[in-house]
C-alpha cells in the first residue's frame, strides 16, 4: 500500500481474507475470562468493556471483509499512494475515536456496508483497517516494555 512494490490485488484478497478469518468471534474466544496478566500485555479494560472490545473485533472483520471486496479496486496512483494513504488515515483516526464513543456510533457507522467499502480504493479501506488495529491497540494492549 505504501507504493514500494507494485499494487498485486490477490495478494491484497489473501491477506484481507486471512485478517478477516481471525477477527470477529474467532479474536475474541482467544481472550476467555482470567487470562489475563503476564506474558499477555492484553489490558484488564478488555473484560470491564468487553462490549466495546469485541466492537473493534467485529469491525476489523468488516473492514476486512471490505477490503477483500475492494482489492481489485487498485489505488490510483502508485506514486502519490503514501500522502494519500496519510490523509486518509488521518480522517478515519477520528472516525476510529466515534466508533469507540459508544456501540451507538458504532451501529451508526454500520451505514458504511460492504457494498460502499467494496467501490471504494483499496488504499482507503486499508486504511480502516490498520486505523481498527490501532484503535483497539491503543484501548486495550498495553505497551510492551
Ligand atoms: C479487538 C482488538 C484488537 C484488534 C482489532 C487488533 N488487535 Fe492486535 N492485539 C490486541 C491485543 C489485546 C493484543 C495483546 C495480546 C496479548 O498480549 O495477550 C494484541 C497483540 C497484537 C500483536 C502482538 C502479538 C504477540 O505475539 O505479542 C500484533 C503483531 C498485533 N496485535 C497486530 C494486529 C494487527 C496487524 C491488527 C489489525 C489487522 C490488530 N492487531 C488488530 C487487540 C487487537
Amino acid at each position: 500500500m505504501s507504493g514500494e512494490t507494485g499494487y498485486d490485488a490477490d495478494t491484497v484478497r489473501h491477506a484481507a481474507e486471512t485478517i478477516g478469518m481471525h477477527a470477529g468471534d474467532a479474536m475474541t474466544r482467544l481472550f476467555p475470562d482470567g487470562s489475563a496478566g503476564m506474558p499477555s500485555v492484553a489490558k484488564d479494560a478488555i473484560w470491564n468493556d468487553w462490549e466495546s472490545f469485541a466492537g473493534l473485533a467485529e469491525e476489523l472483520h468488516r473492514y476486512a471483509e471490505g477490503l477483500a471486496l475492494a482489492a481489485d479496486n487498485a489505488p490510483a496512483s502508485q506514486s502519490d499512494t503514501k500522502s494519500n494513504t496519510s490523509a486518509m488515515m488521518g480522517g478515519s483516526d477520528m472516525m476510529g475515536a466515534n466508533s469507540m464513543m459508544g456501540s451507538g456510533d458504532m451501529m451508526a457507522d454500520d451505514t458504511m456496508g460492504r457494498e460502499e467499502l467494496a467501490e471504494m480504493p483499496a488504499n482507503a479501506v486499508f486504511a480502516k483497517v490498520s486505523d481498527t488495529c490501532s484503535s483497539c491497540h491503543t484501548r486495550f494492549r498495553a505497551k510492551v516494555k
